[in-house]
């Protein structure tokens, strides 16, 4: 028994920013920021949070895969910009769809929160604790971004995606994840920090800090080798897979990526130009877009592979 993807659905705010947008507020422009990393606009919350944007794309997705609510029995949203700190994001989902019979709660694994919550919920499903189940993935990053930092503001967007994931006999074939918490520092974002009057009276808030240039190197080094593992591990050729749908941080890792894997771009669709990074959410959203195109055919072998903030990695290899 495995997991199979059986729906998708996504939603994004109805706000688009453009980069000459951004130039209004951060000293930057269209040119530095489209060569740099392939994005030209990305769509930022208004009235949308968390919850709503997840909401939307479960609905899309249990329509997609001709699910009832009733029928999960699990829910898991990888975030970390939940509206809450408690409930979590997956119990207010649960709350909106009527799931009354899954159990929900989140995982932060940044930006390979969707993936980690692919693997867990694969386990979940393996060991016999649940049949059918909503992975999402989902972010407001624009409410822990530093909005005068260039560096990274121009980076970022908000959406949620989302799948349902049924106990089949063909699906996920192999996975690889990671961790490595020594490199956490190069993409953080403290929690609030203790305003107890009786102990001090500190009321900062953080902000994602950014060493791009770490998180580059982090990136195109991990994410093929754990491309390969998986790709070794199921026995398949790298040419064997129809696409390599990965976290949209940067064209050119992606691009990267593609060359030390010796396979053309066009194996790897980018949502990026549109989206900018979407943390947990950035690899459903492009799942959703890649199969509501009809470019994913029954049988057909694909890789999910996010990255990002931990430092965290995660790499699935499935049949559609
Ligand atoms: N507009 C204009 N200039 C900018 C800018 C912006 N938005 N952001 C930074 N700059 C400037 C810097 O201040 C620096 O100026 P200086 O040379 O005068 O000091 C210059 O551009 C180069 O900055 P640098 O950080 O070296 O650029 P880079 O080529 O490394 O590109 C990133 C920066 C962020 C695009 C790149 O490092 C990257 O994509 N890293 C991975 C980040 C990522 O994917 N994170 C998420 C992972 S989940």
């Amino acid at each position: 028994m495995t997991s199979r993807i059986i729906g998708t659905g996504s939603c994004l705010p109805e706000t688009v920013v453009t980069n000459d947008d951004l130039s209004a507020i951060v000293d930057t422009s269209d040119e530095w920021i489209s060569s740099r990393t392939g994005i030209r606009e990305r769509r930022l919350a208004k009235e949308e949070t968390t919850t709503s944007l997840s909401l939307e794309a479960a609905k899309r997705a249990l329509a997609d895969a001709g699910v009832s609510s009733k029928e999960l029995d699990l829910i898991v949203v990888g975030t970390l910009t939940g509206d809450y700190i408690t409930p979590s994001a997956a119990c207010e989902v649960q709350a909106g769809l009527g799931a009354v019979n899954a159990t929900a709660f989140d995982i932060n694994a940044a930006c390979s929160g969707f993936m980690f919550g692919l693997h867990m919920v694969n386990a979940y499903i393996r060991a016999g604790m649940c049949r059918t189940a909503l992975v999402i993935g989902a972010e407001t990053l624009s409410r822990i971004l530093d909005w005068s930092d260039r560096s990274t503001c121009v980076l970022f967007g908000d959406g949620a995606g989302a799948a349902v994931v049924q106990a089949q006999e063909r699906g996920l074939i192999a996975f690889d994840q990671g961790s490595d918490g020594e490199r956490g520092a190069c993409l953080a974002c403290r929690g609030r920090t203790n305003n107890n009057p009786l102990v001090q009276t500190d009321k900062t808030y953080g902000y994602v800090q950014m060493d791009g240039q770490e998180v580059y190197k982090f990136a195109v080094t991990t994410v093929p080798q754990s491309i390969r593992r998986v790709l070794e591990n199921a026995g398949t050729e790298a040419e064997d897979v129809s696409y390599y749908l990965l976290h949209q941080a940067n064209l050119r890792i992606i691009q990267s990526v593609a060359k030390r894997l010796k396979l053309e771009p066009e194996r790897f669709p980018v949502s990026l130009d549109h989206c900018g990074n979407i943390s947990a959410a950035s690899v459903p959203i492009l799942l959703d877009e890649v199969n509501r195109k009809g470019m994913l055919h029954r049988g057909d072998k694909i890789v999910l592979s996010g990255f990002g903030g931990g430092l965290t990695w995660g790499t699935s290899l499935l049949e559609w």
